[in-house]
């Protein structure tokens, strides 16, 4: 299975700190915040990987990690993403390097305590389809928050003012080749976004979409408090 880390976007919720460097390149306690979902899809044996950038600093990402020798690639693969259209529109990009096959997805921002082995196998015996990780949180408005009935996810919903459930979608998900048709028939939301909560909702009405919940702690690192949580949580780990 081939890996992606999505790290385009403008950051602007972190503003004045990206207005000349781009979120996924600030520090999160010891490291750049991208070198944490690299190391999450090499840790879960995934070494073919590419990264989607975007804004004026991307040339920032190839001086940084260059072929990927610090996690034991041989070689990383790049490609650029104009202005902000969204995680879908992102992942959209990506369809020559996916050559057919299956895909790992990470959101660039999004940091785990522990690994994601066991999601990536459970998906490799799954037919197709796709698989997304859940994570109980205090504030599931901020996220793509699924709605059940029993075990089953029915829906999705992005950002939602009254939440059906207290998980958050996190920004790791396995995808079969159909997830670029998928993309392609997608309209805008009303963010101006190809939204990859319409992506997972696609395959729930399609009966496709599985689901586990992630272990150790997740979090994003999008805006100053939880970026600031971030590092906290990175530097109680390695301490
Ligand atoms: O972190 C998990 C959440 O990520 C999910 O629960 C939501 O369903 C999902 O929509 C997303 O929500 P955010 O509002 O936090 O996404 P954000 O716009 O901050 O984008 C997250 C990352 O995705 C960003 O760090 C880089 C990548 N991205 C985003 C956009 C908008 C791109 O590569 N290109 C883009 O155009």
């Amino acid at each position: 299975m081939k890996g992606v880390v999505l790290a385009g976007g403008l950051g602007s919720r972190l503003h004045p700190l990206t207005k000349v460097t781009k979120k996924h390149l600030l520090p999160v306690y010891d490291r750049p915040m991208i070198y944490y979902p690299i190391q999450t899809l090499v840790n879960a044996g995934i070494d073919d990987i590419m990264i989607v950038t975007g804004g004026n600093s991307a040339g920032d990402f190839l001086k940084l990690l260059g072929n990927g020798k610090e996690f034991g690639l041989k070689h990383l693969n790049y490609t650029y993403q104009e202005g902000e259209g969204g995680i879908a529109e992102a992942l959209g990009l990506v369809e020559h390097f996916a050559d057919e096959g299956p895909v790992c997805v990470v959101l660039g921002d999004n940091i785990i305590e522990k690994d994601i082995k066991r999601a990536a196998e459970d998906y490799s015996r799954q037919d197709g389809g796709a698989r997304i990780l859940l994570k109980k949180v205090p504030d599931p408005q901020r996220f793509g928050v699924p709605e059940f009935d029993g075990e089953t996810i029915v829906r999705i919903d992005e950002k939602p003012e009254n939440p059906k459930s207290d998980y958050a979608v996190t920004g790791i998900y396995f995808y079969d080749q159909t997830v670029f048709d998928v993309i392609r028939g997608l309209e805008p939301s009303d963010r101006g976004e190809l939204e990859i909560t319409d992506v997972n909702n696609h395959y729930i009405d399609e009966g496709t979409l599985t689901w586990s919940e992630l272990d150790g702690w997740w979090t994003d690192a999008g805006t100053f408090e939880s970026l600031n949580l971030a590092a906290k949580l990175v530097a109680k780990k390695a301490n």
